[in-house]
């Protein structure tokens, strides 16, 4: 199975006819199109409505996750039902199968990283900063835990280790993921990670465990090659 991946289209009301030309190339080299959160620009219908006529002559499965740009405008969830009405799959803490792969996604969160993951302590206004990190990695291996496929796929947002942020300012990274996704994906195993958001990150990583992580942010690939996304064979 081939899956394109892309993130980061931030889709606004003017964005109209510049996207199909790319969903068309989509559609021709993939079985499967993924689209990594930052969907629409400050999240607001108008923007989805624009996205889904660009997306309107692909007929690939489409699986996405939200981005934070698309919870700016406090629509997300009129989001989400555009899209579903649409066909394409919006994965939030949850999975699904495409033939014999399973893939799970969730948006993720901020946090840090590692020895600088930042703990739930002190003021309420922190501990609830991290409980939501936290929740959203919880929600994760629930997921996961479902899938018993033989191929497996993550698709995430935020990032989940810090190797694929390096070119961002070090100040942001905790705002940029956590490892406490990577720690979720690592206890169950999967053949894939992708994420955007970091649109000056680095296009390539490691879990601690090593399975392969790719930032797939457009900005970020358009960096390394002619095309703002990227195929994979699952
Ligand atoms: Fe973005
Ligand atoms: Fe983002």
């Amino acid at each position: 199975m081939k899956v394109a991946a892309i993130a980061d289209l931030h889709c606004r009301a003017n964005s109209a006819g510049t996207l199909k030309p790319l969903f068309q190339q989509l559609e021709q080299q993939a079985d499967v199109i993924v689209l990594a959160g930052d969907l629409t620009d400050s999240g607001l219908p108008a923007e989805m409505e624009v996205l889904l006529e660009e997306l309107s002559g692909t007929t690939r499965p489409l699986l996405a996750v939200l981005g934070n740009h698309d919870h700016e405008g406090d629509q997300a969830a009129q989001l989400v039902e555009m899209m579903a009405a649409r066909g394409i799959t919006v994965l939030d803490g949850t999975a699904c199968e495409i033939g014999s792969t399973g893939f799970v996604g969730t948006k993720g969160f901020c946090g840090g990283f590692n020895m600088q993951l930042v703990q739930p302590f002190g003021e309420q206004a922190l501990k609830k900063f991290i409980l939501a990190s936290i929740d959203e990695a919880v929600r994760l291996e629930n997921a996961l835990a479902k899938l018993q496929n033989p191929k497996k796929m993550a698709i995430l947002h935020y990032a989940p280790i810090r190797e694929t942020l390096d070119g961002e300012s070090p100040e942001l990274f905790a705002f940029l993921g956590s490892s406490r996704l990577a720690n979720a994906l690592d206890r169950h195993r999967v053949d894939l990670i992708v994420h955007g958001h970091a649109h000056h990150g680095a296009p390539s990583g490691r879990t601690p465990l090593g399975t392969p992580v790719y930032n797939v942010s457009r900005f970020v690939l358009l960096r390394f090659s002619e095309f703002p996304y990227r195929i994979f064979e699952l």
